[in-house]
């Protein structure tokens, strides 16, 4: 798996998510400035417009993208293809443990490779540090399609669908309940440079993690908090959010996790304490009776099959900026 390849390898981590001068990469949220998130908005919001008119865009005609996922996806990867067809390009599918990084080919000497048939890489995996040293090695831009710490492109779709039904950002109150996972961390990472107001409701020993907390909280001047009581976290909230108990990698976890984050689930008794126009988020995939009820889940308040349409359209915007005609590449060799 990629992740061990990484535990073979005894180069230090880059110490910056991005480090090529020349391409830009988006591993976190963090790579990028509000300036950014805005651009991303009004692109994402032109394009959707433009697609359900019937307008087929050629802004990626002759790039080539490639998918590289060592966990399983269905929103991600086929959004990805779709936005890559839809704007001209070709994408190409990789499963990472059909590659020879199975049988330890360098991470450095994979992204080196890839670059020259690819114009971009959508990667999933486990490690951050792993798509740190792939992003360092390869010329192309590195976008993070998942990884235990982090899932950006997730959260700028999801800032989208809030625009969308909110037509702001700034006076909404936010609530995460349950894990404080890698989507908590992409919030965690938005929150702080558009100046969100957060709350996080999480179970002890399930919070964020501790210094991707502390960076955020120090960056917004108490507009993000984190609780253990899912009712105050919800209470007068325009957004609940909330994601799977157990991600992908925690499978083991599962059982347990159920006990300890029962309490934590997000249904019509929670939801009823919330502002009476509240929205109900959910990244998907979902189970019903777990994290959310089935009730809260396909009830008057959800938006998750907009939010989830939503990643075709932010998506599109995302590869126009870093694999697009403007985008830069290097020759490093
Ligand atoms: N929300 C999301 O990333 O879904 P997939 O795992 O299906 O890509
Ligand atoms: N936290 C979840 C998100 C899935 C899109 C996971 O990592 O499995």
């Amino acid at each position: 798996m990629l992740q061990k390849q990484l535990v073979q390898n005894d180069k230090e981590p880059c110490s910056c998510e991005s480090n090529n001068e020349m391409k830009k990469d988006l591993l976190t949220l963090r790579d990028l400035t509000a300036d950014d998130f805005e651009a991303f908005f009004a692109r994402s919001f032109e394009l959707k417009e433009r697609h359900k008119i019937g307008i087929h865009d050629r802004t990626l005609q002759g790039k080539t993208l490639g998918l590289i996922f060592d966990k399983p996806s269905t929103r991600t990867r086929v959004s990805f293809e779709a936005a890559m067809i839809q704007l001209g390009g070709d994408s190409l599918f990789l499963n990472a443990r059909d590659s020879q990084l199975i049988r330890n080919e360098p991470i450095e000497d994979t992204a080196r490779v890839l670059s020259r048939y690819m114009d971009g890489l959508v990667v999933r995996t486990y490690s951050q540090d792993l798509l740190r040293e792939l992003a360092a090695a390869a010329s192309v831009a590195v976008i993070n399609g998942l990884t235990d710490l982090y899932h950006p492109c997730q959260v700028l779709s999801d800032l989208m669908t809030m625009l969308e039904e909110k037509g702001r950002l700034d006076d909404l109150k936010i609530a995460w309940v349950g894990d404080g996972n890698n989507v908590a961390h992409s919030w965690l990472n938005a929150s702080a440079i558009l100046g969100l107001h957060l709350v996080l409701a999480c179970p002890e020993g399930y919070k964020p993690k501790d210094d991707i907390l502390e960076q955020a909280v120090n960056d917004t001047a108490g507009r993000i908090v984190v609780l253990s009581d899912p009712e105050q976290a919800v209470r007068d909230a325009d957004v609940i959010y909330t994601d799977v108990w157990a991600s992908m990698g925690q499978e083991s976890e599962s059982e347990h996790r159920k006990e300890i984050f029962k309490p934590y689930q997000v249904n019509e008794a929670l939801v009823a304490l919330a502002k009476e126009d509240v929205i109900v988020m959910h990244c998907l995939p979902a189970h019903r009776g777990e994290e959310i009820s089935a009730d809260a889940l396909e009830g008057m308040h959800s938006v998750v099959w907009d939010q989830a349409e939503n990643k075709l359209h932010m998506h599109k915007a995302i590869l126009e900026k870093f694999i697009g005609q403007e985008a830069v590449s290097v020759n490093r060799d």
